[in-house]
Formats: structure tokens, sequence, C-alpha cells
């Protein structure tokens, strides 16, 4: 491993997050980060393959479309374009992607998130358990079905962070803290993310559209000239192991391979996914999904995307 560590947005990044602080204390997302966290944050671990190749430090999955929610703020709150149905990541898939992940000696995180309710996938305890062996393990989730025991099941299985998003007010506070408390996870391995205002405060978040997918909120306009770097440092795997662009591509057209039949080196190398960096580098979105995006996409990855640059610029395709 070749770490680079990305000085030159360090402040910014951390500063940044989607992690949106409350007036609240316990709502104070950095201060429940673990230092582990802070590290990943401010570092952004690079990671090279032999050939030179940086591979993705950020690799996000999404175990299943369930989800039974409809929030305003998401593209599931279409039903007809974006149902919840039971489809859900195979443990063949999950256990092929942790193997490969260790054959790498991965340095990234897995964060099981992604296109619906990940704690509605019935295999989401050996999910956790599997990538855990092999990397720090984030789990993104609306809450609704942890309780103390699945709480305490989970940290067991690896899970090193939660990510509750608090869709109904603030009384969902206390209620989490209580349940984490009797769980014994310790401090820094949650974090309680405010997500109840309305349309007219953004809903708490750092909105965008989901790449044209949503239309509620005060949107930022699509700047079509402007950097992102999600696809030089972020691998986004859906349920199926289709290979997205990345997290913000709702429609989910664009794909580039799939990791029940190839490695994830393969399709980290794909020639289509070169044409998306440079472009996306140059400040081009020209293509879609891009055309179609508000996200900033420059929250993290500048150093990946220098290093991607370099590599394709002594040849490789
Ligand atoms: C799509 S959800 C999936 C995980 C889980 N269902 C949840 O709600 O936490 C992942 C994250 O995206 C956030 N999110 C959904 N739509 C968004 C949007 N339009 N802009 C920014 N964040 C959004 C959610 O609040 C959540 O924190
Ligand atoms: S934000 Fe999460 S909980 Fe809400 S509808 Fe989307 S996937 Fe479901
Ligand atoms: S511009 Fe938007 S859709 Fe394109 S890679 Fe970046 S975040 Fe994804």
């Amino acid at each position: 491993m070749d770490a680079e560590p990305n000085k030159q947005n360090q402040e910014k990044k951390v500063d940044d997050k989607t992690l949106a602080d409350g007036a609240d204390p316990r709502l104070d997302a950095h201060a429940s980060w673990s230092p582990e966290w802070r590290k990943f944050l401010s570092e952004e671990p690079m990671q090279l393959l032999p050939d030179g190749m940086p591979l993705f430090n950020w690799l996000e999955i999404s175990p299943t479309e369930l989800c039974n929610r409809r929030c305003e703020l998401c593209p599931k709150r279409d039903r007809e374009r974006f149902p919840s149905q039971p489809l859900t990541m195979a443990p063949e898939l999950f256990y092929k992607m942790a193997g490969e992940l260790e054959t790498l000696d991965y340095h990234g995180i897995v964060i099981l998130s992604g296109y619906g309710e990940p704690l509605l996938a019935g295999c989401i305890y050996d999910m956790a358990e599997a990538f855990s062996r092999v990397a720090q393990v984030k789990l993104v989730t609306s809450g609704d079905r942890l309780n103390v025991d699945s709480i305490a099941k989970l940290l067991d299985a690896g899970i090193t962070m939660f990510l509750v998003s608090l869709y109904d007010g603030p009384a969902q506070v206390e209620d989490f803290e209580q349940m984490f408390a009797a769980a014994c996870a310790p401090r820094h391995s949650y974090v309680l993310r405010p997500r109840w205002d309305g349309p007219d405060k953004n809903f708490g978040v750092k909105l965008t559209n989901r790449a044209g997918t949503v239309t509620a909120g005060n949107q930022p306009p699509v700047v079509l000239d402007h950097l992102c770097y999600y696809p030089h440092y972020a691998m986004m795997v859906d349920w199926n192991g289709d290979v997205l662009l990345c997290c913000q591509d709702w429609n989910r057209r664009v794909k580039f391979g799939n990791l029940a039949h190839q490695s994830m080196v393969e399709v980290w190398s794909s020639p289509v996914l070169r044409r998306y960096r440079l472009d996306l580098r140059a400040g081009r979105r020209s293509v879609t999904p891009c055309t179609r995006c508000n996200a900033d996409g420059t929250l993290h990855g500048a150093g990946h995307a220098e290093a991607w640059e370099r590599y394709y610029a002594r040849g490789a395709s």
C-alpha cells in the first residue's frame, strides 16, 4: 500500500461532511466519530495495485431493493419507478466479494446502504460478518428495524458504525440513545443523523437530485462543467452484483460489469469507467447520468483522481 494522504482538502473534507450536525449535542456527528473514522476521512488511504492502478477505498453495497418507507427526499418516494421489491444480495456473491477484498488486502471501508433499507435484507448479519473480517463496515439505516437485540447482534457481526437516519422527529434521539446504551454500543459506534426537517430546510441533508430522480426541496442547479471524483475512489455495487457509476445514480442504466461473474479489479479497470473518470476529472459532465446530476462530487477523492491521471498518463487503458 502506498499512503498518499490528500492534505490539500483535508480541512474542507472533514468540515463538509454530509452528516449534519444539530443543536442537540447528541447530534454532533463529528464528536461521535471514532479515531479510526476520523483518520480515514482526513487521510483517505490510497492503495495502489502492483501495476500502479489506484484501488477504490470506499465500497458501497446495496443489500436490498426493499424499503418500508417513502421518504420525500428519496427516489424511493416514487413507488412506480422505484418499487420496494424482495430482491436481496445472494450469500455466494457477498462471500465472493469479501474473498476478493481479502486477497487484495483491502485498506478501505465497506458501506451497507444503497437503494433500500439494508436491515430488511434477511442476510444482513451474515453480510456484515463476511465484510467485517476484511474491512471496517458501516451501516446506513432508517433505524426502523433496530432494537437492543439487533444492535447487539450487528455489533457482534462486526459493524463498526451505525449511521441512523432519523426521519420522524427529535423524540427519536432519546429512544436511540437508550437503545444503543442498552446494547452496550460504544458511543463512537453510532451517529444519529437528523433528517426530520421538511423540504423548506432541505430535509436536514446536503440534498442532491440523485441524478435527476428527485425534485423535492431547494435543489442546487446542475452544473455541467463541474468536477466529480466519485468514480475515482468509490465502487457502487447493486444487490445483484451490478457495478454502477456512483451512489447518486438511481436510474442504474449505466453498468460497468457484474461481480457475480467478474472480479472487482476487472470491473474497476473497465475502459468505459476510464472515459467517465477522464471526463469528470476534466470538469465535463457530458454523459448520462452525469448530465442530470447536481451532486458536488468533490468532497472526497481528489487524491485518487490525481493518481488515476498519473496512471492513465502512463498509457494504461
Ligand atoms: C437512500 S438511504 C438508504 C439507507 C436507509 N434506508 C436510510 O434511509 O438511511 C441512504 C442515505 O441517503 C439519504 N438520502 C436519501 N435521499 C437523499 C437526497 N435526495 N439527497 C441527499 N441524501 C439523501 C438518506 O437520508 C440516507 O441517509
Ligand atoms: S431514504 Fe432510506 S428509508 Fe427513506 S425511502 Fe429512501 S431508502 Fe427508504
Ligand atoms: S457527476 Fe453525479 S452521476 Fe456522475 S459520477 Fe459524479 S455523482 Fe455520479
